[in-house]
C-alpha cells in the first residue's frame, strides 16, 4: 500500500492522490532528465525520524542544483497527512504501519512551466532485521571521480541526493551478480567513500582510546543524517569522533565497520572483497542502541 500526499499550493496540507494510478506528466524534467531531487526518512508509530535533518539536507541538495524547493512548513505538513492517512489505512487492514518509509521528491516541474513537482510518498519499510543481526558481505567499487572531483566540478553534483539514482542502483545489481549483498565506493586516488545508499562508519580502540570514524565529507559524498545522529550519540557517551580521510587498508585494520542510514539503519560488514572482517556482537548491539536512541 502506497500513500501518496502532492505538495499544492491550492491545498495547505498537501493534496491527496490515488498512488495506484498515473499522476506525473510524461515530460516532467524528473522523469525525462532525473532532474531533482529526494529524501528517504523513517517513521515510526506514524512519527516521522529526524526530519529536520532530512528537510535540511533537501534544501542543501537544492541548492546544489538551484532547484526552488515549496517551503519547508509545507513539506511537514504533507508528511503530516501522509502519515496519518497510511496509519488509518493500516489500521483498516491493509498493511502495517509501525515503520513506514517516507519519500519526499521533487523536480524540476513540466518542461516549460517553471514550478517543481513535489510530493510525499510513504509505504511499508522494508524488514531489514536480519541483515542488521546478521550483517553483509561488500564489494569495494570504483567510483571513477578522485576524491577532490566534489570542488572542482560542482555540476556533477556530488553530494547532492539527486534522482538520477541509476548509477547507484547498477553498483548494487553489480555486487548482487558477484555473490555480495551492497558495495563500498572508492575515489580514483584510492579513498574510501560511501555506500549506494548509505555512510560508511568504523570503530576502532587504539590505547583504550575509543573512536567512531566516517570517511571525509568533502570526497563528494552524501552529508549521512544517520551517521550524524549515531555520532552525536556517541560523542555523549564518550567516544571520539573523526571524519577521514580514510583508506581501504582503514577499514580491513579497524574492530568492526557498518553501513548506516535512515531505513536500514546500521548495518555491521562481516567482510569485504572477500576478507572477514572482524565483528563483536557486543559492539553492534552497543552503537545499535545509540543510534536507536538518537533517533
Ligand atoms: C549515497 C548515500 N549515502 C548515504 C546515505 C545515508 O543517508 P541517511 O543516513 O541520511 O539515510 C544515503 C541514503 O539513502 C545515500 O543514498
Amino acid at each position: 500500500m502506497t500513500v501518496l500526499v502532492f505538495l499544492d499550493s491550492a491545498f495547505p496540507d498537501g493534496r491527496p492522490a490515488d498512488a495506484g494510478v498515473p499522476q506525473l506528466m510524461i515530460n516532467d524534467l524528473g522523469v525525462t532528465r532525473g532532474d531533482g531531487i529526494f529524501e528517504s526518512l523513517l517513521a515510526v508509530d506514524g512519527v516521522p525520524r529526524k526530519p529536520g535533518a532530512h528537510l535540511d539536507r533537501m534544501a542543501s541538495s537544492a541548492q546544489l542544483l538551484d532547484l526552488a524547493l515549496p517551503p519547508r512548513d509545507a513539506w511537514e505538513r504533507a508528511i503530516a497527512t501522509a502519515l496519518a492517512l497510511h496509519t488509518e489505512a493500516s489500521a483498516a487492514g491493509t498493511g502495517s504501519a509501525a515503520r513506514a518509509a517516507v519519500k519526499l521528491v521533487v523536480t524540476r516541474g513540466v518542461e516549460g512551466a517553471g514550478t517543481p513537482t513535489a510530493w510525499v510518498q510513504v509505504t511499508a519499510a522494508p524488514d531489514a532485521s536480519r541483515q542488521r543481526t546478521e550483517g553483509i558481505k561488500v564489494l569495494l567499487l570504483d567510483r571513477g571521480y578522485d576524491s577532490l572531483a566534489a570542488a572542482r566540478a560542482p555540476w556533477l553534483l556530488l553530494g547532492a541526493k539527486t534522482l538520477s539514482y541509476a548509477v547507484n542502483m547498477a553498483a548494487l545489481r553489480y555486487v548482487r551478480a558477484n555473490g555480495a549483498d551492497d558495495a563500498i565506493f572508492t575515489s580514483s586516488d584510492g579513498k574510501v567513500l560511501e555506500g549506494p545508499t548509505s555512510t560508511v562508519v568504523l570503530a576502532r580502540e587504539r590505547n583504550g582510546v575509543r573512536t567512531l570514524l566516517t570517511p571525509e565529507r568533502k570526497s563528494g559524498i552524501l552529508a549521512g543524517t544517520t551517521q550524524d545522529a549515531l555520532f552525536r550519540a556517541a560523542e555523549a557517551a564518550g567516544w571520539e569522533l573523526g571524519y577521514g580521510p580514510l583508506v581501504p587498508e582503514d577499514l580491513f585494520a579497524a574492530d568492526g565497520v557498518w553501513l548506516a542510514s535512515s531505513i536500514r539503519l546500521l548495518v555491521p560488514v562481516r567482510s569485504i572483497d572477500g576478507r572477514e572482517l572482524p565483528f563483536s556482537e557486543a559492539l553492534n548491539t552497543e552503537l545499535t542502541k545509540l543510534a536507536d536512541a538518537a533517533l
